[in-house]
């Protein structure tokens, strides 16, 4: 898929179909395509946790109700590592870039997903960071899958939420 054509067809999908996995050659891609995405000082202040057990994604939605993994047979989870970047905090922009090339190369492998934020929601992301067993700052889990949904766009070009100079 073109990139352009791909910006466009995104959409957050929140039901998948249930018993189609996803092979481990595109979880590879889609981790490679978010170690891909810039960072501050080139910092790559993340870390990705790749969930498919069924009683880990039970347990991440009931600290994170929305997090949309009802039905997605495979969430990563896209941490941030504040360690990385001592004297500035610029790991939450790091790792959303991160998220959204997972975002766009799951749509071109065939998946939807859907972007469930945590951090800064503080007792999600301490929810989800206990589940984890990590130190690192869970900033947004990603849930994937073959999408048994087809939602309408919500992205639009908006005008007025542009100031030229
Ligand atoms: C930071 C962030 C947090 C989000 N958290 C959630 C969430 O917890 N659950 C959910 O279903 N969608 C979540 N979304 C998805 C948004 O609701 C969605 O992107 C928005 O409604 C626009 O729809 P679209 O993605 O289909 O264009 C989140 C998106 C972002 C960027």
């Amino acid at each position: 898929m073109e990139l352009s054509d791909a910006i466009r067809a995104r959409r957050s999908v929140r039901k998948f179909k249930k018993d189609i996995p996803v092979p481990q050659e595109h979880v590879q891609k889609m981790l490679e395509a978010a170690m891909m995405a810039p960072s501050a000082l080139n910092t790559r202040p993340w870390q990705f946790y790749v969930v498919t057990d069924e009683r880990t994604k039970q347990a991440l939605l009931r600290v994170h109700p929305y997090c949309r993994l009802e039905t997605a047979p495979l969430a990563i989870v896209v941490c941030g590592r504040p360690d990385k970047q001592p004297g500035h905090g610029y790991w939450p922009q790091d790792c959303g870039a991160a998220i959204e090339n997972i975002l766009l190369q799951a749509l071109d492998l065939g998946y939807g997903s859907c972007w469930c934020g945590c951090y800064p929601t503080q007792p999600r992301a301490d929810g989800v960071q206990k589940v984890l067993g990590t130190s690192a700052v869970p900033v947004a889990i990603v849930a994937i899958g073959v999408p048994d949904e087809t939602p309408a766009a919500k992205g639009f070009f908006d005008p007025s939420a542009v100031t030229y100079l």
